[in-house]
Protein backbone atom coordinates (compact mmCIF):
# COMPACT_ATOMS: atom_id res chain seq x y z
CA UNK A 1 0.00 0.00 0.00
CA UNK A 2 1.46 3.43 -0.72
CA UNK A 3 1.73 5.56 2.10
CA UNK A 4 2.44 9.40 2.42
CA UNK A 5 3.72 11.77 5.17
CA UNK A 6 2.24 14.74 4.19
CA UNK A 7 -1.19 15.81 2.77
CA UNK A 8 -1.98 19.20 0.18
CA UNK A 9 -5.07 20.02 0.17
CA UNK A 10 -6.70 22.44 -2.13
CA UNK A 11 -10.02 23.50 -0.59
CA UNK A 12 -10.51 26.10 -3.42
CA UNK A 13 -8.79 27.70 -6.26
CA UNK A 14 -10.33 30.64 -5.98
CA UNK A 15 -8.71 33.58 -3.80
CA UNK A 16 -8.95 37.18 -2.41
CA UNK A 17 -5.89 37.82 -4.34
CA UNK A 18 -4.47 37.63 -7.47
CA UNK A 19 -0.39 37.35 -7.34
CA UNK A 20 1.49 38.40 -10.67
CA UNK A 21 3.77 35.64 -10.52
CA UNK A 22 1.31 32.64 -8.52
CA UNK A 23 1.62 29.55 -9.85
CA UNK A 24 -1.27 28.48 -9.82
CA UNK A 25 -2.43 32.10 -11.84
CA UNK A 26 -4.49 30.48 -14.43
CA UNK A 27 -6.25 28.48 -12.42
CA UNK A 28 -7.90 31.01 -9.61
CA UNK A 29 -10.86 31.66 -11.52
CA UNK A 30 -11.86 27.83 -10.63
CA UNK A 31 -14.87 28.42 -8.70
CA UNK A 32 -15.19 24.05 -7.96
CA UNK A 33 -14.34 23.33 -4.29
CA UNK A 34 -13.62 20.58 -2.29
CA UNK A 35 -16.81 19.05 -1.66
CA UNK A 36 -17.07 18.66 2.79
CA UNK A 37 -18.22 15.23 3.21
CA UNK A 38 -16.13 13.83 -0.02
CA UNK A 39 -13.17 15.63 1.87
CA UNK A 40 -13.88 13.96 4.89
CA UNK A 41 -13.81 10.29 3.13
CA UNK A 42 -10.51 11.54 1.96
CA UNK A 43 -9.21 12.16 5.10
CA UNK A 44 -10.01 9.15 6.38
CA UNK A 45 -8.32 7.54 3.58
CA UNK A 46 -4.99 9.21 3.98
CA UNK A 47 -5.02 8.49 7.43
CA UNK A 48 -4.85 4.94 6.83
CA UNK A 49 -2.14 5.56 4.34
CA UNK A 50 0.08 6.84 7.31
CA UNK A 51 -0.50 10.58 6.54
CA UNK A 52 0.38 13.13 9.81
CA UNK A 53 0.23 16.30 8.39
CA UNK A 54 -2.04 17.58 6.30
CA UNK A 55 -1.70 21.50 4.61
CA UNK A 56 -4.63 23.27 3.04
CA UNK A 57 -3.76 25.18 -0.05
CA UNK A 58 -5.41 26.75 -2.23
CA UNK A 59 -6.46 29.60 -4.03
CA UNK A 60 -6.85 30.73 -0.12
CA UNK A 61 -7.82 27.87 1.77
CA UNK A 62 -9.69 30.50 4.44
CA UNK A 63 -12.12 31.60 2.19
CA UNK A 64 -12.96 28.21 1.44
CA UNK A 65 -16.59 28.08 3.05
CA UNK A 66 -15.95 25.06 4.94
CA UNK A 67 -12.44 25.76 6.39
CA UNK A 68 -13.15 25.29 10.37
CA UNK A 69 -15.88 22.41 9.68
CA UNK A 70 -12.91 20.50 7.82
CA UNK A 71 -9.92 21.64 9.88
CA UNK A 72 -11.63 20.33 12.91
CA UNK A 73 -12.24 16.81 11.31
CA UNK A 74 -8.92 16.52 10.57
CA UNK A 75 -7.70 17.85 14.26
CA UNK A 76 -10.14 15.54 15.68
CA UNK A 77 -8.83 12.97 13.20
CA UNK A 78 -5.70 12.66 15.29
CA UNK A 79 -3.89 14.62 12.08
CA UNK A 80 -2.13 17.75 12.13
CA UNK A 81 -3.90 20.38 10.39
CA UNK A 82 -1.90 23.73 8.58
CA UNK A 83 -2.82 26.40 6.74
CA UNK A 84 -0.66 28.00 3.83
CA UNK A 85 -2.08 31.55 3.66
CA UNK A 86 -1.90 35.28 2.60
CA UNK A 87 -3.22 35.94 5.55
CA UNK A 88 -5.51 38.43 5.36
CA UNK A 89 -8.73 36.91 6.80
CA UNK A 90 -6.73 36.47 10.21
CA UNK A 91 -7.02 40.39 10.60
CA UNK A 92 -10.44 39.31 12.15
CA UNK A 93 -9.84 38.27 15.39
CA UNK A 94 -13.28 36.30 15.47
CA UNK A 95 -11.39 34.57 12.54
CA UNK A 96 -8.09 33.63 14.68
CA UNK A 97 -10.67 32.92 17.75
CA UNK A 98 -12.33 29.91 15.65
CA UNK A 99 -9.11 29.19 14.02
CA UNK A 100 -7.49 28.27 17.59
CA UNK A 101 -10.76 26.11 18.14
CA UNK A 102 -10.65 24.56 15.17
CA UNK A 103 -7.53 23.04 16.14
CA UNK A 104 -5.52 24.00 13.42
CA UNK A 105 -1.87 23.76 14.78
CA UNK A 106 0.20 26.90 12.49
CA UNK A 107 -0.51 29.12 9.86
CA UNK A 108 2.55 30.01 7.57
CA UNK A 109 1.59 33.29 6.37
CA UNK A 110 3.21 34.40 2.95
CA UNK A 111 4.80 38.28 3.05
CA UNK A 112 3.54 39.84 -0.84
CA UNK A 113 5.02 43.05 -0.74
CA UNK A 114 6.36 45.70 2.33
CA UNK A 115 4.12 48.37 1.41
CA UNK A 116 0.68 48.87 0.40
CA UNK A 117 0.90 50.57 -2.89
CA UNK A 118 3.41 47.48 -4.01
CA UNK A 119 0.63 45.13 -2.53
CA UNK A 120 -1.50 46.09 -4.61
CA UNK A 121 0.91 46.16 -7.97
CA UNK A 122 1.87 42.28 -6.88
CA UNK A 123 -1.54 40.79 -5.86
CA UNK A 124 -4.16 43.35 -7.08
CA UNK A 125 -5.31 44.18 -3.95
CA UNK A 126 -4.60 46.34 -1.03
CA UNK A 127 -3.87 43.56 1.77
CA UNK A 128 -0.61 44.59 3.37
CA UNK A 129 -2.04 45.94 6.68
CA UNK A 130 -4.71 43.00 7.16
CA UNK A 131 -1.66 40.31 6.81
CA UNK A 132 0.02 42.20 9.35
CA UNK A 133 -2.74 42.37 11.53
CA UNK A 134 -3.21 38.80 11.02
CA UNK A 135 0.35 37.86 11.90
CA UNK A 136 0.17 39.67 15.02
CA UNK A 137 -3.65 38.25 15.76
CA UNK A 138 -2.53 34.50 15.06
CA UNK A 139 0.99 35.63 17.35
CA UNK A 140 -0.67 37.30 20.06
CA UNK A 141 -3.44 33.84 20.19
CA UNK A 142 -0.80 31.33 20.38
CA UNK A 143 -1.22 29.88 17.12
CA UNK A 144 1.87 28.85 15.75
CA UNK A 145 3.08 31.34 12.70
CA UNK A 146 5.78 31.35 10.67
CA UNK A 147 6.10 33.55 7.36
CA UNK A 148 7.32 32.75 4.10
CA UNK A 149 9.15 35.20 1.04
CA UNK A 150 9.40 34.83 -2.44
CA UNK A 151 12.10 36.41 -4.17
CA UNK A 152 11.47 37.56 -7.80
CA UNK A 153 14.25 39.29 -8.48
CA UNK A 154 17.74 40.72 -7.48
CA UNK A 155 17.27 43.82 -6.37
CA UNK A 156 19.68 44.45 -3.35
CA UNK A 157 17.93 48.01 -2.56
CA UNK A 158 14.63 46.00 -2.31
CA UNK A 159 16.03 43.03 -0.53
CA UNK A 160 16.95 46.07 2.39
CA UNK A 161 14.15 47.14 2.61
CA UNK A 162 12.29 43.95 2.87
CA UNK A 163 14.98 43.11 5.80
CA UNK A 164 14.02 46.71 7.24
CA UNK A 165 10.34 46.02 7.41
CA UNK A 166 10.99 42.68 9.24
CA UNK A 167 12.99 44.50 12.01
CA UNK A 168 10.19 47.40 12.08
CA UNK A 169 7.51 44.60 12.18
CA UNK A 170 9.12 42.55 14.44
CA UNK A 171 8.34 39.45 12.55
CA UNK A 172 11.57 37.45 14.09
CA UNK A 173 11.85 34.67 11.04
CA UNK A 174 11.13 34.05 7.26
CA UNK A 175 11.42 30.89 5.11
CA UNK A 176 12.99 32.54 2.12
CA UNK A 177 12.30 30.86 -1.66
CA UNK A 178 13.37 31.99 -4.91
CA UNK A 179 9.96 32.37 -8.09
CA UNK A 180 9.60 29.52 -9.82
CA UNK A 181 7.88 28.99 -13.06
CA UNK A 182 4.82 28.66 -13.73
CA UNK A 183 3.67 25.85 -15.50
CA UNK A 184 1.28 26.57 -18.18
CA UNK A 185 0.28 26.48 -21.82
CA UNK A 186 0.23 30.32 -21.26
CA UNK A 187 3.09 30.57 -19.14
CA UNK A 188 2.49 34.92 -17.82
CA UNK A 189 5.32 35.52 -16.24
CA UNK A 190 9.03 35.26 -16.90
CA UNK A 191 11.15 34.72 -14.05
CA UNK A 192 14.43 35.42 -12.80
CA UNK A 193 17.15 33.62 -14.70
CA UNK A 194 18.92 30.85 -12.26
CA UNK A 195 22.36 32.38 -12.41
CA UNK A 196 20.73 35.68 -11.34
CA UNK A 197 19.56 33.70 -8.15
CA UNK A 198 22.98 32.11 -7.32
CA UNK A 199 24.49 35.02 -7.33
CA UNK A 200 22.02 36.57 -5.30
CA UNK A 201 22.35 34.47 -2.59
CA UNK A 202 25.54 35.77 -1.46
CA UNK A 203 24.17 38.98 -0.71
CA UNK A 204 21.00 37.49 0.82
CA UNK A 205 23.21 35.64 3.31
CA UNK A 206 25.61 38.74 3.78
CA UNK A 207 22.09 41.42 4.41
CA UNK A 208 21.01 38.67 6.99
CA UNK A 209 24.37 38.09 8.95
CA UNK A 210 23.87 41.57 10.18
CA UNK A 211 20.38 40.80 11.97
CA UNK A 212 19.09 38.86 14.36
CA UNK A 213 16.54 37.21 11.74
CA UNK A 214 16.14 33.91 11.95
CA UNK A 215 15.93 32.74 8.23
CA UNK A 216 15.87 29.67 5.79
CA UNK A 217 16.41 29.38 2.31
CA UNK A 218 14.94 27.20 0.03
CA UNK A 219 17.36 25.58 -2.59
CA UNK A 220 15.31 25.34 -5.63
CA UNK A 221 18.03 25.68 -8.16
CA UNK A 222 21.55 24.04 -8.88
CA UNK A 223 23.50 24.60 -5.60
CA UNK A 224 26.69 25.05 -7.66
CA UNK A 225 25.61 27.99 -9.17
CA UNK A 226 26.49 29.77 -5.62
CA UNK A 227 29.28 30.79 -4.31
CA UNK A 228 31.28 27.97 -2.90
CA UNK A 229 31.94 29.77 0.34
CA UNK A 230 29.13 31.14 1.00
CA UNK A 231 27.29 27.67 0.52
CA UNK A 232 29.69 26.23 3.52
CA UNK A 233 28.14 29.34 5.65
CA UNK A 234 24.92 28.90 5.36
CA UNK A 235 24.87 24.85 5.60
CA UNK A 236 26.96 25.38 8.91
CA UNK A 237 24.84 27.76 9.85
CA UNK A 238 21.99 25.61 9.31
CA UNK A 239 19.98 27.93 6.98
CA UNK A 240 19.40 25.22 4.40
CA UNK A 241 15.84 23.51 3.56
CA UNK A 242 15.14 21.39 0.74
CA UNK A 243 11.51 20.60 1.64
CA UNK A 244 10.52 18.99 -2.02
CA UNK A 245 8.86 15.85 -1.30
CA UNK A 246 8.29 15.04 -5.19
CA UNK A 247 11.80 12.94 -5.68
CA UNK A 248 10.80 10.75 -2.45
CA UNK A 249 7.25 10.46 -3.57
CA UNK A 250 6.57 10.83 0.50
CA UNK A 251 3.68 13.77 -0.28
CA UNK A 252 0.87 13.65 -2.27
CA UNK A 253 -1.17 16.37 -3.51
CA UNK A 254 -5.06 16.81 -4.10
CA UNK A 255 -6.72 19.43 -6.64
CA UNK A 256 -10.31 20.56 -5.41
CA UNK A 257 -11.77 17.99 -8.16
CA UNK A 258 -9.92 15.23 -5.77
CA UNK A 259 -7.52 14.62 -8.31
CA UNK A 260 -3.96 13.76 -7.55
CA UNK A 261 -1.55 16.34 -8.94
CA UNK A 262 2.38 15.81 -9.41
CA UNK A 263 2.83 18.64 -6.88
CA UNK A 264 1.22 22.05 -6.23
CA UNK A 265 2.95 23.90 -8.95
CA UNK A 266 1.37 21.50 -11.52
CA UNK A 267 -1.86 23.08 -11.11
CA UNK A 268 -3.31 22.57 -14.47
CA UNK A 269 -1.50 18.90 -14.91
CA UNK A 270 -3.12 16.32 -12.86
CA UNK A 271 -1.97 12.71 -13.05
CA UNK A 272 -5.19 11.80 -14.40
CA UNK A 273 -8.77 13.69 -15.20
CA UNK A 274 -10.53 11.48 -13.38
CA UNK A 275 -11.17 12.14 -9.78
CA UNK A 276 -9.93 9.55 -7.27
CA UNK A 277 -12.92 7.90 -5.64
CA UNK A 278 -11.46 7.80 -2.03
CA UNK A 279 -14.18 5.50 -0.19
CA UNK A 280 -12.14 3.01 -2.68
CA UNK A 281 -9.31 1.83 -1.09
CA UNK A 282 -7.29 0.39 -4.09
CA UNK A 283 -8.21 3.88 -5.54
CA UNK A 284 -4.81 5.48 -5.05
CA UNK A 285 -2.91 2.41 -5.77
CA UNK A 286 -4.46 1.63 -8.60
CA UNK A 287 -3.50 5.55 -9.57
CA UNK A 288 0.02 5.05 -8.53
CA UNK A 289 0.85 1.79 -10.87
CA UNK A 290 -0.28 4.25 -14.56
CA UNK A 291 2.35 4.89 -16.76
CA UNK A 292 1.84 8.78 -16.13
CA UNK A 293 2.98 8.32 -12.55
CA UNK A 294 5.61 6.10 -12.96
CA UNK A 295 6.78 8.47 -15.82
CA UNK A 296 6.65 11.22 -13.96
CA UNK A 297 8.37 10.04 -10.97
CA UNK A 298 11.22 8.62 -12.69
CA UNK A 299 11.21 12.18 -14.35
CA UNK A 300 11.98 13.57 -11.24
CA UNK A 301 14.69 11.89 -9.78
CA UNK A 302 16.20 12.01 -13.45
CA UNK A 303 19.96 13.49 -12.96
CA UNK A 304 19.60 17.00 -15.32
CA UNK A 305 23.07 17.13 -16.32
CA UNK A 306 26.02 14.88 -16.63
CA UNK A 307 28.14 16.85 -14.18
CA UNK A 308 24.99 15.91 -11.30
CA UNK A 309 26.19 12.24 -11.89
CA UNK A 310 29.01 12.13 -9.62
CA UNK A 311 28.31 15.37 -7.59
CA UNK A 312 28.85 15.83 -3.60
CA UNK A 313 26.33 17.47 -3.50
CA UNK A 314 23.38 15.51 -5.66
CA UNK A 315 21.33 14.43 -1.91
CA UNK A 316 20.85 17.55 -0.94
CA UNK A 317 20.32 19.57 -4.36
CA UNK A 318 18.84 16.99 -6.56
CA UNK A 319 19.81 19.18 -9.40
CA UNK A 320 17.15 21.74 -8.08
CA UNK A 321 13.56 21.92 -8.68
CA UNK A 322 12.69 19.56 -11.86
CA UNK A 323 10.08 21.98 -13.04
CA UNK A 324 12.66 24.64 -13.79
CA UNK A 325 13.86 21.96 -16.19
CA UNK A 326 10.45 21.81 -18.27
CA UNK A 327 11.41 25.24 -19.04
CA UNK A 328 15.01 25.67 -19.64
CA UNK A 329 17.62 23.90 -20.69
CA UNK A 330 19.69 22.28 -17.48
CA UNK A 331 23.02 21.97 -19.38
CA UNK A 332 23.19 26.02 -19.90
CA UNK A 333 23.92 26.25 -16.03
CA UNK A 334 25.14 23.59 -14.50
CA UNK A 335 28.68 22.77 -16.32
C1 LIG B 1 -0.09 29.35 -4.33
S1 LIG B 1 0.09 29.90 -2.66
C2 LIG B 1 -1.43 29.31 -1.94
C3 LIG B 1 -1.60 29.70 -0.50
C4 LIG B 1 -1.88 31.17 -0.22
N1 LIG B 1 -2.82 31.75 -1.09
C5 LIG B 1 -0.59 31.98 -0.20
O1 LIG B 1 -0.42 32.83 -1.05
O2 LIG B 1 0.23 31.74 0.70
C6 LIG B 1 1.30 28.86 -1.89
C7 LIG B 1 2.68 29.44 -1.78
O3 LIG B 1 3.29 29.47 -3.05
C8 LIG B 1 4.02 30.67 -3.19
N2 LIG B 1 4.14 30.92 -4.63
C9 LIG B 1 3.21 31.31 -5.49
N3 LIG B 1 3.69 31.41 -6.73
C10 LIG B 1 5.00 31.06 -6.66
C11 LIG B 1 6.05 30.95 -7.61
N4 LIG B 1 5.86 31.22 -8.89
N5 LIG B 1 7.27 30.56 -7.16
C12 LIG B 1 7.48 30.27 -5.86
N6 LIG B 1 6.53 30.35 -4.92
C13 LIG B 1 5.30 30.74 -5.32
C14 LIG B 1 3.16 31.68 -2.46
O4 LIG B 1 3.88 32.86 -2.17
C15 LIG B 1 2.78 30.88 -1.26
O5 LIG B 1 3.82 30.94 -0.30
S1 LIG C 1 -2.47 34.84 -2.53
FE1 LIG C 1 -1.60 32.80 -2.91
S2 LIG C 1 -3.06 31.70 -4.23
FE2 LIG C 1 -3.65 33.87 -4.17
S3 LIG C 1 -2.79 34.67 -6.05
FE3 LIG C 1 -1.30 35.04 -4.39
S4 LIG C 1 0.08 33.25 -4.34
FE4 LIG C 1 -1.70 32.73 -5.61
S1 LIG D 1 23.87 18.03 -8.05
FE1 LIG D 1 24.11 18.92 -10.11
S2 LIG D 1 23.07 20.89 -10.00
FE2 LIG D 1 23.43 20.23 -7.89
S3 LIG D 1 25.36 21.18 -7.30
FE3 LIG D 1 25.82 19.15 -8.08
S4 LIG D 1 26.27 19.47 -10.25
FE4 LIG D 1 25.21 21.31 -9.54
Amino acid sequence: MKRFGTAWLTTNRNCNNNCSWCYAKNTLGTKAVMDLEQTKIAVDELKRRGVKKIVLIGGEPTIYPHFFELSKYIAESGIQVSVASNGRKFANMEFVTKTKEAGISGVDISIKAITEEEYHANTHSFGLKEMLKGYHNLKSSGVHVSTSYVIVDDDKKHFDDFVSFLEREQIASVFIQFVKPTLSLETTYEIMPLDKMGKFVTYVYERLSKTNIDYTLEISFPICLIDEEIWDKLLKENRISNCCHVPRGSGINIDEKFRVLPCNHFAEFPFAETPVDFADQTALDKLYETAAVKEFRATARMYPAEKCQTCDKWNICGGGCFTRWLMEDPNAYIK
